[in-house]
């Protein structure tokens, strides 16, 4: 249930502006722009002055009059052309506090209607190690696909495996040619092929490079590789019990990456599962006549009403079903298997266009008419030359190496022994520190723009990064235990000072955050909340100790603040797919 003081003032309007006989429309309260001048603004009286013909200070004073009575209201005011101002009483404050506080979700609402959504945030390639651009799809997917459940929605996420193209017959023609003699290759064969995987996931990756060496120098290379891609596709047994092998081989490898940091798929579906559906596409396009020939390829021209854009291509010239039809297939599935109410892409920027032609296209098909497509493009990964991230001889970074890099990195800042800590403890911690610095800085600013890379910088245990959230949520871990050592228990919320009251009206925002994040499916949203909250418990601790609280009723409230200040944090950390260690180590060089 929504509990935060936002809706609670929102209704109070609502109620005013239903008596006044005004629009409701224009009911919504906001916080402050002014914090110095009051808690939450109207700007209802503005929008109204128009359809109503008055001066908006005539109807704003006439909606504020309704408000002198109220109680929970210190102080209600006019101001410039008609703003309604708004100053809470510091028992309201507390009151709603207490909700939040005992609320398992405090105060955080749900969406009314639950939406069937389908996250598309993975897309690594088989026969390719995972790199540096396959960081951000998985890190902002993870984060949305936490975020969408927490608002109530049921998501299912895939992880739409490239496993298909010509790639796969680029490796296959390769392996053929140096083992000719392996049963995959004998073409009169069907079943009975070796049970083990002829190559570990690096000999796999070193033959895919050999593989493209060889198709972009030689033209025969090239030729073999599609007439094996076409035969595989068309379920040639041996080739398809190769291509299963290099397949899994893959999917473990690619498993590892996503385990270590911690991004979770439902489905492992991959390009190939949409072979089949491909063909009804087709067909379907066909029945709409809206197929043309053209060039060879079979193609869909789209409207050119707002903005022109090419044709999409669903099948090539040599009969091969496109990156595109892949998609457009996939959508239908997701339609008609997952019910899908809405579908999110999280991919590179660079990508947009393929994704407003495959949505356009398939609305024009008729496969998903009540369903909502939506891409969310995102910006590079920079190195500190500002071009696109890249190992010190030029390549491309994988994203094992950079993980385990950032690791290196993280372990000059904990020490590497502590009392009460096991080996494993300490590892655990590193990995933990690594990862939520790498994946909060990913997310902190806008997704569209990109970001350098500079791990010294993420993982600062000050300013805003992902340690400084771990550690303020640490702290207070010891603040509480320290206050439980002196008996002290949680009491009663009350707003004693001007930094108690700050932070309360922070805490008061978490809803608003949430479903902020939610509606713009913009983690940064969260990661900045989380910051200034951090902040915000900084500035009341430092003018309100606990265990030398003036009562002991203050004591009992100051202590719920922080519990409940840790509980959110954690929550914001979770909901960005960031762990909160229990406690937080600093190596001597970190601490000075
Ligand atoms: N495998 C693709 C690539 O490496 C990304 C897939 C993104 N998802 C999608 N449904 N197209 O570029």
């Amino acid at each position: 249930m929504d509990l935060s003081v936002e809706n609670i003032i929102n209704k109070k309007f609502e109620t005013i502006f239903d008596k006044l006989g005004l629009d409701k429309k224009f009911a919504a309260v906001k916080n402050s722009d002014r914090p110095d001048l009051s808690d939450f603004q109207c700007n209802g009286a503005l929008a109204l002055a128009k359809s109503e013909r008055k001066n908006p200070r005539e109807i704003a004073q006439k909606i504020a009059e309704q408000l002198e009575q109220d109680n929970d209201i210190e102080k209600i005011s006019v101001d410039g052309p008609g703003f309604i101002n708004i100053t809470l009483k510091n028992e309201f404050i507390a009151r709603n506090m207490d909700e939040v506080a005992a609320d398992e979700r405090f105060g955080c609402a749900k969406v009314s209607q639950p939406q069937n959504i389908v996250i598309d945030s993975g897309g690594p390639n088989v026969a390719k190690l995972m790199h540096i651009g396959h960081l951000r799809p998985a890190v902002i997917g993870e984060s949305i696909r936490r975020i969408e459940k927490f608002v109530g929605n049921k998501v299912i996420s895939d992880v739409h495996f490239g496993d298909w193209g010509t790639p796969m017959g680029m490796i296959i023609s390769e392996i053929e040619n140096l083992h000719p003699d392996w049963p995959y290759f004998d073409d009169a064969r069907t079943d009975g092929f070796p049970s083990e995987h002829p190559y570990d996931v690096n000999e796999v990756t070193e033959l895919y490079k050999k593989a493209s060496a060889h198709c972009k120098e030689d033209e025969a290379a090239r030729e073999k590789a599609r007439i094996i891609t076409a035969k595989f596709q068309d379920g040639h047994p041996g080739y398809r019990a190769l291509w299963k092998h290099l397949r899994d081989v893959s999917v473990d490898a690619v498993k590892e990456v996503y385990g270590e940091l911690d991004v979770n798929f439902d489905l492992w579906l991959g390009e190939s599962d949409a072979h089949e559906t491909c063909k009804e596409i087709m067909k379907i396009a066909k029945d709409k006549g809206i197929l043309e020939k053209d060039e060879g390829a079979e193609i869909i021209r789209l409207e050119e009403s707002n903005k022109p854009k090419p044709p999409v291509i669903l099948e090539k010239s040599d009969g091969g079903f496109t990156y595109a039809a892949t998609d457009i297939a996939t959508i239908k599935m997701r339609c008609d298997d997952l019910k899908a109410d809405e579908i999110i892409y999280v991919t590179d920027l660079r990508q947009s266009l393929h994704f407003e032609q495959v949505f356009e296209a398939s609305k024009m098909l008729g496969i998903c008419p009540d369903t909502k497509l939506v891409h969310i493009g995102f910006g590079t990964v920079n190195g500190k030359d500002g071009k696109p991230f890249k190992t010190r001889d030029g390549g491309v970074m994988n994203l094992a190496d950079l993980i385990a890099l950032s690791k290196e990195t993280v372990r000059k800042s904990v020490p590497e022994s502590a009392p009460g800590y096991s080996k494993e403890d300490i590892a655990k911690l590193v990995d933990d520190i690594t990862i939520g610095a790498i994946k909060f800085q990913d997310m902190k600013n806008n997704i569209a723009s990109g970001y350098v890379f500079d791990l010294e910088d993420f993982a600062k245990f000050d300013g805003k990064t992902g340690p400084y959230i771990q550690y303020a949520i640490a702290r207070i871990n010891s603040i509480i235990r320290k206050a439980q050592e002196s008996n002290i228990k949680e009491s009663k919320i009350v707003i004693s000072n001007e930094e108690e009251r700050n932070l309360a009206l922070k805490i008061a925002q978490l809803n608003a955050t949430v479903m902020r994040a939610h509606n713009d499916k913009e983690p940064g949203i969260i990661a900045d909340y989380a910051y200034t909250l951090a902040q915000s418990f900084s500035s009341f601790y430092n003018a309100s100790s606990i265990v030398n609280a003036e009562t002991a009723d203050l004591a009992g409230s100051r202590l719920k603040l922080a519990r409940l200040v840790r509980d959110i944090l954690k929550l914001q950390l979770y909901l960005l797919g960031i762990a909160s260690p229990e406690a937080m180590l600093k190596s001597q060089e970190a601490a000075a």
